[in-house]
């Protein structure tokens, strides 16, 4: 049977994606960043595609065991690290990578079981204010660190960039001046730069960039598509015409009757709404394809279902034809300004009675 509403993901293009990366960072490995469900792309189908990656990052344990479950051995580092026992013993289990970010995590470390051995990947707060040590409370962290039997030799060093999609502003030059003024004395590798980071700052590539963006063929820097580096998409978010109809101008369309036929119309009627994930933000006018051919959104987008103005495509669309809402041939960048949001949000927020299959 086929869905209504599926996310095809396109494993070549994650694979393609991955290639053009270790082209722009030749020196650095990659981690790619598959939390939150691989960005909705899905965790465990894009982990086998990307098989080649150096390392994968996921933000919680959870995520990294669905991993392990499904026989993935890949280095995993956990972003966010672990909160407590149960979970160090199952990262220790799992051969997780921990970031360490808090002192509270130290003291984890400090009371591991013997002959439990973590690489380590301790975070400088480098002024993004959200995760990390500063000043002398990083340098005693490190100290303490490299003291703890759990901890394998060097601590590595890491941080995180609050405003790389914003090249021109001061904020990046100043986390990397902090970041190296921290860590020029130390040994072990470094980590710094997300995908807007290692586009805008080679400086910032280091041993180990951290892209999730840029994997899944999106751009991060705003007014720009993945295409425009080379890049491909890899979901196509992808509906089905249910119903369509003639309105005479002056009809209005959805709830609310926000939209009004300003001439007779053809409207066609796609199974897609907030409840699979499509934004309820999106105003009317927002761009569609049908058929391959732009058709724009008319009245607003209620939780099944949406209506499309179809009047001016060359073939009017017959019952069970394709509507795509995003991905091949249609942003998913420029979705997110019409709907006043990031792609991230978008991709990550598809519901999960959307199908979404990798070919
Ligand atoms: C610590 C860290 N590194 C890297 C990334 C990847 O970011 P991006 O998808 O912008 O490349 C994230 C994502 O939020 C992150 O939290």
């Amino acid at each position: 049977m086929t869905p209504l509403v599926s996310a095809t993901i396109d494993g070549g293009a994650l694979r393609h994606n991955l290639s053009v990366i270790r082209q722009w960072a030749p020196k650095s490995r990659v981690m790619a960043v598959i939390k939150a469900n691989a960005y909705g792309h899905g965790l465990v189908a894009v982990a086998r595609a990307l098989e080649s990656a150096d390392a994968f990052a996921v933000a919680r344990v959870d995520e990294g065991l669905m991993l392990r479950a499904a026989g993935i051995a890949t280095p995993t580092v956990l972003l966010e690290g672990v909160f407590d026992r149960e979970q160090l013993e199952a990262a220790a289990g799992a051969g997780f990578e921990l970031v360490v970010h808090t002192a509270e995590q130290v003291d984890l470390l400090r009371a591991a079981a013997p002959g439990m051995s973590f690489k380590v990947w301790l975070k400088l707060d480098s002024g993004m204010n959200r995760l990390g040590f500063k000043g002398a409370a990083f340098d005693s962290a490190h100290a303490a660190l490299g003291a703890l039997a759990a901890v394998r030799s060097p601590v590595n060093l890491f941080t995180h960039l609050a405003s790389a999609d914003e090249p021109d502003l001061p904020t990046t030059g100043e986390q990397l001046a902090r970041f190296d003024a921290a860590t020029r004395a130390l040994p072990g590798e470094r980590s710094i730069a997300n995908s807007a980071g290692m586009l805008s700052f080679a400086e910032a590539q280091a041993d180990w960039v951290r892209p999730g963006l840029l994997v899944y063929g999106v751009s991060p820097i705003a007014g720009s598509i993945g295409a425009d580096y080379g890049l491909r998409p890899v979901m196509t978010l992808k509906s089905h015409v249910i119903a369509h109809k003639d309105l005479a101008a002056g009809e209005r369309v959805g709830y609310g009757g926000d939209w009004t036929a300003t001439r007779p119309t053809r409207l066609a009627v796609a199974a897609v709404g907030y409840g699979d994930g499509y934004p309820r933000a999106l105003p009317s006018g927002a761009p569609v394809l049908v058929n391959g051919e732009r058709a724009s959104l008319a009245g607003r987008v209620s939780m099944d279902m949406i209506g499309i103005d179809v009047t001016d495509l060359k073939r009017p669309p017959a019952l069970g034809d394709s509507v795509v809402l995003w991905g091949e041939g249609l942003p998913v960048e420029e979705i997110a300004v019409w709907a006043d949001t990031i792609p991230y949000e978008l991709l990550c927020g598809i519901s999960q009675r959307v199908a979404v299959t990798i070919y």
